[in-house]
C-alpha cells in the first residue's frame, strides 16, 4: 500500500457568457441588493443553449493536464462528479473519455451533488492507495442553469455555470492528501432536491430548496466534519494555511470559518464571480486560486461541501 496521492496539476473552465446581478432584473422580481447582503453573490457564468457540461469538463480537463505536463494517455481513470449530466445515460465521464483521445480506462460520474468532488477525491485516494490507479482525472462539472427554475426567484438567483479539475497521482514525498472525511443522510431529501428523474417522472426536473434548512445544517456539518478531518490526520486548526469551503453562499462561508476559528484572510472566497457550482465549486476556487498565486506548494488546505441528499464531506491536503 503507498502513503499517499497528491495533486500533480489543476485547471478549470468557465462559459463566456456573465449573467450580473443586475441582468437579472429583466425577468427575475429581486434586486443586486437583496442578493450581494443574503448570498455575497455578484455575477455567474452561464453556458449557452448548446453547451454541454461535458464541454466544460473537457476544457477543464485539458488545462489540468497543461499544468501537470501530462498527455492524455497518462491518465488512467477519470471522475467526474456533477449534478446535471449531458444525458441520463451513458456517463458523461465516458463522453469527456472520448473527446480527451483516452481509451480503455475506467471512467464514471459520481453523484453527490455539491459534495461530489469531495467524493471523487475520497475514491481517488483510495484507488491510488491500493494501486490500482496511478494517475486519476477528478473533474467537477455542471450547467446548473439548465435545471434552475428561472421563475422562482429563491433559487434561481444562487447558481452559475464552470468546471474544475485536478490530476491526482502518487506521492512519494509528505505532501498530498492527509485525510478525507464523506457522509450523508437522506432523510433530508426534502429540504434540496430536484422534482424530476428517470424513474419518478421521466423528466430531469428542476432544483427545489428550502435555503433555511440547509443554510443551518450546513455551517454545523461543515465545521464538524472539517474538525474530524483534521483529527484523522493529527493536525489543528492553526496548521491550516487555506479553508476552501464550497462556494454556496457568503454568509455560510464566513458563518463556517468562525466557527472554527479561522479568519478570513485565510479563507477562500469565489462565490461573489461564480455563485454556487454544486460540484465544480471546490475545485473552481482552488485552480483559481492557485492560478493567481493565493495558493502555493506546501500549503496545507482544508476542503469542505455539503449538497443536496444531505450529503457532505471534508478532506486535509497538503499541496
Ligand atoms: O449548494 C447547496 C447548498 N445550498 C445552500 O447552501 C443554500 C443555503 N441557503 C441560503 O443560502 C439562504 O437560505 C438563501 C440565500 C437561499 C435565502 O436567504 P435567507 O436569508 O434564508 O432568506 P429567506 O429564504 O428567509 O427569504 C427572506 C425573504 C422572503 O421574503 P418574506 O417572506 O420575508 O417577505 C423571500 O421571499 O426574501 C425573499 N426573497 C427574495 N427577495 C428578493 C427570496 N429570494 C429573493 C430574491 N430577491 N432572489
Amino acid at each position: 500500500m503507498l502513503s499517499r496521492s497528491k495533486i500533480l496539476g489543476h485547471g478549470y473552465f468557465l462559459p463566456s457568457k456573465i449573467l450580473k446581478n443586475e441582468d437579472l432584473l429583466a425577468f427575475v422580481d429581486t434586486s443586486d441588493e437583496w442578493i450581494f447582503t443574503r448570498t455575497g453573490i455578484k455575477q455567474r457564468h452561464i453556458v449557452l443553449k448548446d453547451e454541454l457540461t461535458s464541454d466544460l469538463a473537457v476544457m477543464a480537463s485539458k488545462n489540468a493536464l497543461k499544468s501537470a505536463n501530462l498527455k492524455s494517455e497518462d491518465i488512467d481513470c477519470i471522475i467526474l462528479a456533477t449534478t446535471t449530466p449531458d444525458e441520463t445515460f451513458p456517463s458523461t465521464a465516458t463522453k469527456v473519455q472520448t473527446q480527451l483521445g483516452m481509451k480503455n480506462i475506467p471512467a464514471f460520474d459520481i453523484q453527490a451533488v455539491c459534495s461530489g468532488f469531495i467524493y471523487s477525491l475520497q475514491i481517488a485516494d483510495s484507488l491510488i492507495k491500493c494501486n490500482k490507479a496511478k494517475k486519476i482525472l477528478i473533474i467537477g462539472a455542471e450547467t446548473l442553469s439548465k435545471i434552475v427554475d428561472w421563475s422562482d426567484r429563491r433559487t434561481c438567483v444562487l447558481f452559475g455555470d464552470g468546471a474544475g479539475a485536478i490530476i491526482l497521482g502518487q506521492s512519494d514525498g509528505k505532501s498530498g492528501v492527509l485525510s478525507t472525511k464523506l457522509f450523508s443522510d437522506g432523510s433530508w431529501h426534502d429540504s434540496l432536491f430536484s422534482d424530476g428523474g428517470p424513474s419518478k417522472n421521466q423528466t430531469v426536473g428542476k432544483i427545489r430548496m428550502n435555503g433555511q434548512d440547509i443554510f443551518k445544517q450546513a455551517v454545523n456539518k461543515l465545521s464538524e466534519a472539517t474538525l474530524e478531518a483534521l483529527s484523522e490526520c493529527n493536525l489543528n486548526i492553526d496548521d491550516i494555511n487555506w479553508f476552501i469551503p464550497h462556494q454556496a453562499n457568503q454568509r455560510i462561508i464566513s458563518s463556517t470559518a468562525k466557527k472554527l476559528g479561522i479568519n478570513d484572510q485565510k479563507t477562500i472566497s469565489t462565490v461573489r464571480l461564480h455563485a454556487n457550482t454544486s460540484a465544480a465549486s471546490i475545485p473552481l476556487a482552488l485552480s483559481t486560486s492557485i492560478e493567481n498565486n493565493t495558493i502555493k506548494n506546501n500549503d496545507v488546505l482544508a476542503l469542505c461541501a455539503i449538497g443536496g441528499g444531505l450529503t457532505w464531506g471534508s478532506c486535509i491536503l497538503k499541496l
